[in-house]
């Protein structure tokens, strides 16, 4: 490959063992899996019970490493990951109060960033005017949310509203997370995109999907589906077919959230946090209005359906996603070997969400200062 031809960058140039960087991408599939995600929306980082009080956690946002820590008062905040003065990871020390020590000299960090107390000899200097950055976090639906581009921007952006999972008549939900060693976009075509039911034989979400509807909007690309949904044997126990039509599905990347719905009765998203080219955390929510009683001609009282689907998590919710999961880690190591292979893609759908990925990345990337590009470069050498 020409090197004149290369687009200048500070690391090594791509070979066998390395995919190229975005700027290096020769064609759409290099470009979408080197593409992060506008960090001008809201991401899910955890879920909130894996966060107790006085608790800290390292998070990760496109290799840009935050402290979350969640304070006496419950509340939950995210602060650069370091130590003003000697860089060590705050996430490796521990709360005081509202605020996070680092474990070494003990200088201690409100919610804002700001030091607020060095706890020793100061040698007759004045305590240092420091401030860290941190990020906008909210809680919502189970999961921790941080806002991790400009703070100032963070209200112009919404969390997915679910108006299901709200108020007295909620839906039965859960949720289930995974780390994968896999692009973010890896998922995303994964979720959406239902030729891959060979891949779910045992479970049988979707069976003899027929693409009907593709179509782009804005930064939203729906699709539908007619497919057979949940002809597995768990399943097929308590959906009641005779009130859900089960033969069809719509979804929609909507930027940079997935989601389905069956019938207004079974729902989910997907969200993705992208920690890396290689590395994302993805996080399922699904929501049911109702399930029958296996074999009886009932509904299951909404109490009961909660425990229920805890129990589905780990006998076929965790299972079936666990086996994407093993499905787009291997696709990422084969990426990684063979990026430079011609594409050999059939699914419409898949092409138009790996233009919307590609697209919205091309505009963060516009937005941003020369400042910050070569910041997001050196964080990837
Ligand atoms: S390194 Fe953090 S207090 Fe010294
Ligand atoms: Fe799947």
């Amino acid at each position: 490959m020409s090197q004149s031809s290369q687009p200048q960058s500070t690391t090594a140039p791509p070979g066998p063992g390395r995919p190229p960087t975005f700027a290096e991408a020769k064609n759409r599939r290099q470009k979408v899996r080197a593409a992060g995600l506008d960090p001008n929306y809201w991401y899910p980082v955890l879920q909130s019970r894996e966060l107790g009080r006085g608790e800290v956690k390292e998070v990760v946002f496109w290799r840009r490493s935050y402290a979350l820590y969640r304070g006496d008062d419950g509340k939950v905040a995210a602060v650069e990951n370091r130590c003003a003065h000697r860089q060590l990871k705050l996430s490796v020390g521990h709360v005081k109060g509202c605020n996070v020590v680092c474990p070494y000299h003990g200088w201690e960090y409100d919610r804002e960033g700001h030091l607020a107390h060095v706890p020793h000899d100061l040698f007759g200097k004045k305590m240092p005017n420091i401030k860290l950055g941190h990020q906008p976090v909210v809680e919502r639906y189970g999961l921790v949310w941080v806002f991790f581009g400009d703070p100032a921007r963070a209200g112009e952006r919404a969390i997915p509203t679910i108006p299901e999972l709200e108020g007295a008549d909620a839906w039965g939900h859960v949720i289930a997370d995974f780390e994968w060693r896999a692009h973010h976009s890896m998922i995303i075509d994964n979720v959406s995109d239902f030729t891959h039911a060979y891949l779910h034989r045992k479970f049988r979400p979707f069976e003899d999907a027929t693409l009907k509807k593709l179509e782009t909007v804005g930064d939203r690309v729906y699709v539908s589906y007619d497919t057979k949904v949940g002809r597995g044997p768990i399943s097929g126990l308590f959906v009641d077919r005779d009130k859900v039509n089960t033969n069809a599905m719509d979804l929609c990347y909507e930027y940079p959230y997935q989601w389905s719905n069956t019938d207004d009765k079974i729902k989910h998203y997907c969200f993705v946090l992208p920690i890396d080219e290689q590395t994302t955390r993805a996080f399922f929510l699904f929501y049911f209005k109702a399930f029958k009683v296996p074999g009886l001609p009932i509904g299951l009282p909404r109490w009961a359906m909660d425990p229920l689907l805890r129990i589905a998590k780990h006998t076929l919710v965790g299972p079936l996603l666990q086996e994407d999961g093993d499905a787009v880690e291997a696709e990422q190591e084969g990426y990684n070997e063979h990026w430079q292979a011609p594409i050999a893609e059939l699914n419409p759908a898949v092409h138009e969400f790996q233009a919307l990925t590609i697209r919205k990345w091309e505009e963060y990337l516009a937005s941003v200062s020369e400042r910050e590009l070569v910041k997001l470069e050196a964080r990837r050498a």
